[in-house]
């Protein structure tokens, strides 16, 4: 046997199977590196897809949890609050007997074009419903069509009660003027709550807290005028400022404000905390609430006589829900200015000028437009005087975050409105710090702002 021819085939083979395999294992290991590598890919890409079991899994599955409670809660919660404003006020009278929808739309409600029942809808469109009928108002938010006015359990005839949606929400138009889909987040500044309120029949429950008679409520609530409410007339009783003008504050966006550390004009706390005040003592829903600074009785007669520094109702209907509708809040986005709707150019120069000339961004840092940190200033440092910051625990103003600014013009900047337009408000800052801005400056500035 000629062990040369023998061997060298063998060795051969040897050789070439060696040398396949060198290269098969690594090459297997490449292929299966990059399959798992791409499926990370995928999964960082779609951030929904964790693998099933994992805690990625579980955290996903709370927030599509909280995100879907946390909007039926904005939108349709009414915390209970149908024991004030039917039990006590008695509002779903006044509705039933004396509000038409012609009305409703007066006073700045808007309709959910998704809610209104389609008959309804074509006879509006048909103009073959008479907008002057209370028994229509009265279907309308059966249906749950009218923004955050929601029927008692035994129909709105019997009960109404109110929800977030009503001052922080706006309808697209889509379908009529103040007809159309949800806008949640966005300040209702054409809703008259004032007048609303005062078509109760029975306003003692207010009177009675506020120590005044009923006419003077009516007079009060009729003062605030459309896109206003008083947060804290029902905690220091003070309904006028010091010029004779309502005391109430503008109904302020409730998007955009993820990241942002304290909440309303006057910084009264975080977004959880302001929801359990709203929900606890403006809804009058039923729930749990504390704070002992609300025990000042000289700053907040009111409240401190009303107790309202310590709630425990028996029935909490509130805090099991804080958490959801704080998610929610904060996922809504301050809404994108519309195309065209300001001078890019000019935008571009008043940005230059935001962050540097003017001063702007050192409290309105971007991009959240506040400070991170503890965004409060004096009415002094911002060139006003301290009546509002006075009626909140910590005597100032927080800087606003300004984005979506362009969403809610209507109604004047500032807590109360008093500039009444951007330019306005550009103009006081130029005299406030004197930056001796060129008009052209300023109409940039505000081509900035309203881009934002
Ligand atoms: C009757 C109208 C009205 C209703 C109903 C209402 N709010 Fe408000 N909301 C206001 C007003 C007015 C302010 C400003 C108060 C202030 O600064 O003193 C405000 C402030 C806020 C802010 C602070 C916004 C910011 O810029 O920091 C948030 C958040 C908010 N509301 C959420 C809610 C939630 C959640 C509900 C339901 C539980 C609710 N509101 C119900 C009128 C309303
Ligand atoms: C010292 C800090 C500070 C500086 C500097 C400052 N702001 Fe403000 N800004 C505030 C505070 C605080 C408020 C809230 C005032 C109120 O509601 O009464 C505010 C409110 C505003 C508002 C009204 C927002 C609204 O929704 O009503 C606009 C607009 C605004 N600032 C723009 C500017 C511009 C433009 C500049 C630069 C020229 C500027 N700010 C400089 C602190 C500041």
């Amino acid at each position: 046997m000629d062990l040369k021819r023998l061997i060298g085939p063998w060795s051969t083979r040897f050789v070439a199977f060696t040398a396949a395999a060198a290269l098969a294992v690594p090459c297997a290991v490449v292929l299966l590196v990059s399959r798992a590598a791409a499926r990370l890919e995928a999964q960082r890409a779609q951030p929904f897809a964790a693998l099933p079991g994992t805690f990625d899994e579980a955290v996903e599955r709370n927030e599509a949890e909280l995100m879907s409670s946390g909007r039926q809660i904005f939108r349709f919660d009414t915390f209970g609050d149908e024991r004030f404003w039917s039990d006590a006020l008695k509002l779903h009278q006044a509705i039933a007997s004396g509000v038409s929808p012609a009305t409703a739309f007066a006073v700045g409600l808007k309709l959910d074009v998704d809610m209104v029942p389609r008959t309804i809808l074509s006879a509006i469109a048909n103009r073959a419903i008479d907008l002057n009928d209370p028994a229509n108002t009265v279907a309308l938010i059966d249906a749950k069509a009218v923004i955050g006015v929601m029927p008692g359990p035994g129909g709105a005839r019997q009960s109404i009660g109110l929800t977030c949606a009503l001052c922080h929400s706006n309808v697209d138009d889509s379908f009529a003027p103040g007809i159309g889909h949800r806008r949640d987040g966005w300040a209702n500044r054409e809703l008259n709550v004032g007048a609303i309120i005062a078509l109760s029949p029975d306003l003692s429950a207010v009177a009675n807290l506020l120590q005044i008679d009923q006419a003077t409520v009516r007079t009060v609530l009729n003062s605030w005028g459309p896109g206003k409410f008083d947060a804290e007339l029902f905690l220091d009783g003070k309904a006028f400022r010091p010029d004779g003008k309502t005391a109430a504050t503008l109904l302020p966006p409730a998007f955009g404000l993820a990241g942002v550390n304290l909440h309303t004009y006057t910084g009264w706390g975080s977004v959880p905390y302001w929801n359990a005040f709203v929900a606890n003592l403006e809804m009058h829903g039923s729930g749990t609430f504390y704070d002992p600074r609300l025990n000042n009785k000289d700053q907040f007669p009111v409240a401190a006589r009303a107790g309202f520094g310590s709630v425990r109702q028996g029935d909490d209907g509130i805090t099991a829900r804080l958490a959801a509708l704080q998610f929610y809040q904060l996922a809504l986005p301050a809404p994108a200015p519309l195309r065209g709707s300001f001078d890019a150019r000019a935008a571009d120069h008043g940005q230059t000028l935001f962050n540097g000339a003017a001063r702007c961004s050192s409290c309105h840092v971007p991009p959240l437009f506040t400070e991170p940190g503890w965004a409060m200033h004096t009415g002094a440092e911002i060139g006003i005087d301290d009546f509002q910051a006075n009626r909140s625990p910590e005597h100032r103003y927080r800087t606003t975050p300004l984005k979506g600014l362009w969403t809610h013009q209507q109604g004047g900047f500032y807590h109360d409105g008093r500039y009444p337009t951007l330019l306005s408000v550009v103009q006081h800052y130029d005299q406030l710090f004197t930056l001796r801005l060129s008009d052209q400056d300023m109409f940039d500035l505000v081509e900035y702002l309203k881009s934002l």
